[in-house]
């Protein structure tokens, strides 16, 4: 009897024994492989995911991170190309030189923007059947502008240019009475400060239907015609509903663009709903 308790014991302390070096063998192992290269590996990976996107950029690297880290539900590139365009920023921080300046692709927006003294080559004045007051375009937005406003005026449509080169001091006065009129927070989301506007470009053009003011073109038959047809013409607009968070500007269904027809064909095609996107998605090199 004696025996058969003793071999029991026996047992017993060789199963437990088993079972605790069992448990130090493989809690060890978890610990070492945190310092092991095939943990490393892990956590490369992790960054290759973001060197993989190809407007990838190191300097922003920091930047990928803590924006992905505040809006989790974005997919990775979504994240490069927001962080890319700055929107990561408060607007009018470090802000750089306007890009691709005197061409039709130049950007300027709340974080690019354009010297006091910046006019534009090639201004000419728009055709006075389709402007008031002298209204002027640098030469291929203002051959476009006028093709665009004859086709509207063909399909029964009348389009009006009301704004659209507008020197640095001239947006300066513009600015300063809206700030003096609804204050700076307000006025910024509709204004540009003085050099960060598209007008000082000549390829923006504010207009109307020659009946209702320009501030509910969104409402009349024409801003339905420029929906379907702007394209075609080169001519995108800039400011949405849907690009605000992007643009810093409410809603402009009066504020059109000159890009180029293959700019604006493409975004059309592509539902790219700001210039900033395409332009860090397909420019920025
Ligand atoms: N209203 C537009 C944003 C401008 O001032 O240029
Ligand atoms: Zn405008």
């Amino acid at each position: 009897m004696k025996k058969f308790i003793l071999s029991i014991f026996c047992i017993l302390v060789i199963v437990f024994g088993g079972l605790l070096s069992y448990k130090m063998f493989f809690t060890d192992n978890e610990e070492k492989s945190t310092n092991n290269p095939d943990n490393n590996s892990k956590i490369e990976k992790s960054s290759d995911e973001w060197e993989k996107i190809d407007i990838y950029k190191e300097e922003n690297r920091d930047r990928y991170i803590n924006y992905k880290d505040k809006n989790k539900e974005l997919s990775n590139e979504r994240v490069v190309l927001l962080v890319n365009i700055g929107i990561d920023q408060d607007f009018y921080t470090n802000v750089k030189p306007a890009l691709r300046k005197d061409t039709n692709l130049v950007l300027t927006n709340k974080f690019y923007s354009l010297e006091k003294d910046y006019v534009p080559k090639n201004l000419e004045t728009i055709d006075s059947k389709y402007q008031v007051g002298g209204k002027m375009l640098t030469h291929d937005a203002r051959v476009a502008f006028e093709k665009m406003a004859q086709a509207a005026r063909d399909d029964g449509y009348n389009i009006r240019a009301v704004s659209t080169y507008r020197s640095y001091n001239y947006q300066n006065n513009l600015y300063n009475n809206y700030v003096n009129r609804d204050g700076k927070e307000q006025a910024d989301t509709y204004s540009a400060r003085p050099g960060y506007s598209e007008h000082q470009t000549g390829l923006a053009a504010d207009i109307d239907n020659n009946n209702t003011s320009y501030t509910s073109f969104g409402l009349t038959k024409e801003f339905t015609w420029m929906k379907e047809n702007a394209y075609k013409y080169g001519f995108i607009l800039r400011y949405t509903s849907e690009n605000e968070y992007i643009t810093g500007y409410k809603n402009e269904p009066w504020h059109y663009r000159y890009v180029g027809v293959d700019v604006a064909t493409k975004m059309m095609k592509e539902n790219i709903s700001s210039y900033e996107e395409y332009y860090f998605k397909y420019l920025d090199k």
